[in-house]
This record gives C-alpha cells, structure tokens and sequence, in this order.
C-alpha cells in the first residue's frame, strides 16, 4: 500500500486561491494547500503528485497520462465540474478510483454548481469542507487502494 500515487489535479481558476471570495473559500495559495495535502497523503502512506491548469485539453491530458502513471485520483476540476464533457471522457479513459473534491459548499450555492458531470464515475465526494475535505477524500482513496491490493 506504501507509496500508492496518487494524482492531485486542480482545474481552472484554483491557481489564483487567496484571491477568491473569502466566503466560500479558504484564505491560502494553491501552493499551501498543496504543501498541507501532501503532508495529508504523506500520513496515509500515499504520494501525491500535483497539477494545475486553466487548459481543458491540458486537464484532459494529465488525466490520460495519470491512467498510466497513477493510482489513483484526486479532482478539483472547479468550474469544469458543473458541464465538461470532455473532462468526464477522460476520467473515463483514466479508469482509476477517484474522489471529486470542492473547497467551497457546491451543493448550497448557485443551482447550476449543484451538478457534476464526473460525480458518477468517482467513489466519492467531498464539498464544503475547506482543505479538510482534501484529507476525507485521500482517506477514501486509501481505503479504496487497501480493497485493491
Ligand atoms: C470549486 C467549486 C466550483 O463551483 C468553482 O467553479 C471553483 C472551485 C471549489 O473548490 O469549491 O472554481 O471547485
């Protein structure tokens, strides 16, 4: 189980953290919530490997090449959540467990944030639980690797 990898992947907008409306989200960089969820994944025995883009093709790609090089995935595709069909195809091509992450309450703001067109392919969902939900969501992964192995 040691050292599973699994792949963080941040979508679009989540690079600019810090500057986002402080009521929905927390007050740190993507680079401290990076730091704080590999130390996450550290204490689970899991690695973590991270990346951002603000490119669909290229949060397409990460997901392709994390079907190769991967375990398993943790996603915050942030808006992309709510209608990229694209993004859900490659999810579907990745073929690994994964959890879909949100900072913020997704499923108490705005209606149309209540969807998500990857949550059917994930085994599970966190949302609304700031940078701890990170840490749910890699307990879930960890979990789901220890049944594989
Ligand atoms: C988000 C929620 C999305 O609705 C939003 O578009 C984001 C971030 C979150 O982490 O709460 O950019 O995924």
């Amino acid at each position: 189980m040691r050292g599973r990898r699994v792949a963080v992947l941040h979508g679009v907008n989540l690079d600019h953290l810090g500057r986002r409306p402080p009521e929905h989200y927390p007050a740190i960089t993507l680079t401290e919530l990076e730091v704080r969820v590999g130390r996450f994944a550290h204490e689970l025995g899991l690695e973590a490997r991270f990346d951002q883009t603000n490119h669909e093709g290229e949060y397409c790609e990460a997901l392709h090449d994390a079907g190769e090089t991967a375990d398993a995935l943790l996603l915050n595709p942030g808006a992309w959540t709510h209608y990229s069909v694209a993004i859900r195809d490659a999810l579907e091509i990745a073929a690994l467990p994964a959890v879909e992450v949100h900072l913020s309450a997704v499923d108490e703001r705005e209606e149309w944030r209540r969807c998500s067109v990857i949550a059917d392919l994930c085994i599970g969902r966190v949302q609304g639980k700031g940078v701890e939900g990170y840490r749910e969501a890699l307990e879930m992964l960890a979990q789901a690797l220890e049944g594989s192995s």
